[in-house]
């Protein structure tokens, strides 16, 4: 076996971290979600900083192409050497999309959700008419991530929810990756176990749980920084077409994206080494525990979420983008359209 691990990003955390933020730069732009700028968070980074700086607030979420943009014109206009984004993986990735196009800053992470891990990672994930897809760059990957337990104990029990899913996913997805190693293995795993113990006190708003499920989220971030993620984000990216937060798409989707997976025999094996991990037999008592803890912190069915009539008038279009996608190439099994389309109407309960 040969290969690489890397990490671009150092990691301050710890409660009040944020004072830790010191910068010997010029010049700062901060992105800041507005919840971070109402909760006092965003004037601290202000003052930790102490050099000129211009903020960019009211930044929507899920971000999409043609809002990039306006934020490069202001990057070009204010010339920063340090951008600094505090808030949801929304708000970093649209200062990671706007900083793919400028290239002349470093970058600050400071997550506000625990789920996205892009405090750690070289991908932006972006929309273009609701279909997600991903920018991916070394020089788009934060120099510095701030887990400050503070923020996400401001996150709703929803919030919470599904971006642990999302952290979820991540784990699982980087630990059967055609590109996984031991050592993004390491971080998966343990981001495995933490999250099976704490997502649900984290929902029902956990000091310890919250803090415990961020640095779990940062985990599956360098995993999958590494060995990136597969079929069930390639899927869940399309069905942003149905404006449904990442999270609760990649949630929708992870059982039945890891049956399919179950068809290789490497995968399987992986599966039930995550499960003996947890206590578990095999990787069908796993996707089982999945379902029960997606029950827990109240995550339901995906015609929950979306109507037959449009599921079944988005499909084909769903199916032939997530064929075409690259990152598909890391899933253990190849998928065709055929058999996304099929995926999908399994996890819509209909097959
Ligand atoms: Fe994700």
């Amino acid at each position: 076996m040969d290969g690489n691990f890397f990490i671009k990003t150092k990691i301050i955390f710890g409660r009040n971290s944020i004072e830790r933020l010191s910068a010997d730069d010029e010049k700062a732009v901060i992105f800041s979600s507005n919840s971070m700028l109402r909760y006092g968070f965003t004037n601290e980074v202000i003052n930790a900083i102490d050099m000129p700086y211009f903020l960019i607030k009211d930044i929507k979420p899920e971000p999409e192409e043609k809002e990039i943009g306006k934020y490069v014109e202001m990057l070009e206009k204010q010339k920063p050497d340090v951008i600094i984004a505090i808030g949801g993986g929304s708000v970093i990735d649209t200062a990671k999309a706007a900083l793919y196009h400028y290239k002349k800053a470093k970058l600050v992470a400071i997550p506000s959700t625990s789920g996205s891990g892009s405090e750690v990672t070289r991908a932006s994930v972006i929309s273009k008419n609701g279909l997600k897809y991903s920018i991916v760059a070394k020089h788009i990957a934060p120099s510095l991530a701030i887990l400050d337990p503070r923020l996400p104990e401001k996150m709703s029990s929803k919030l919470a929810a599904i971006t642990g899913m999302d952290a979820l996913a991540h784990a699982i997805e980087s630990y059967v990756s055609n590109t996984s190693s031991p050592f993004t293995k390491a971080y998966s795993i343990k981001a495995i176990k933490d999250i099976f113990e704490y997502l649900p006190e984290s929902v029902n708003g956990g000091e310890e749980a919250r803090e415990k499920m961020h640095y779990a989220a940062c985990m599956s971030g360098i995993a999958i920084s590494n060995a990136r993620v597969g079929i069930c984000h390639v899927m869940a990216h399309k069905l942003g077409i149905f404006n449904i937060p990442h999270g609760l798409a990649v949630a929708l989707l992870l059982e039945e994206t890891m049956k399919f997976n179950m068809q290789n025999k490497r995968a399987r094996k992986e599966y039930d080494m995550i499960a003996r991990e947890i206590g578990l037999e095999n990787g069908g008592e796993l996707i089982e525990k999945i379902k029960e803890l997606k029950k827990k912190v109240g995550i339901k069915g995906m015609r929950e979420y979306v109507k037959e009539e449009e599921y079944e008038d988005k499909i084909e279009l769903m199916a032939s983008m997530a064929s075409d996608d690259k990152l598909l190439d890391f899933n253990p099994v190849k998928a065709g359209k055929e058999e996304i389309k099929e995926i999908y109407w399994k996890a819509y309960g209909c097959l």
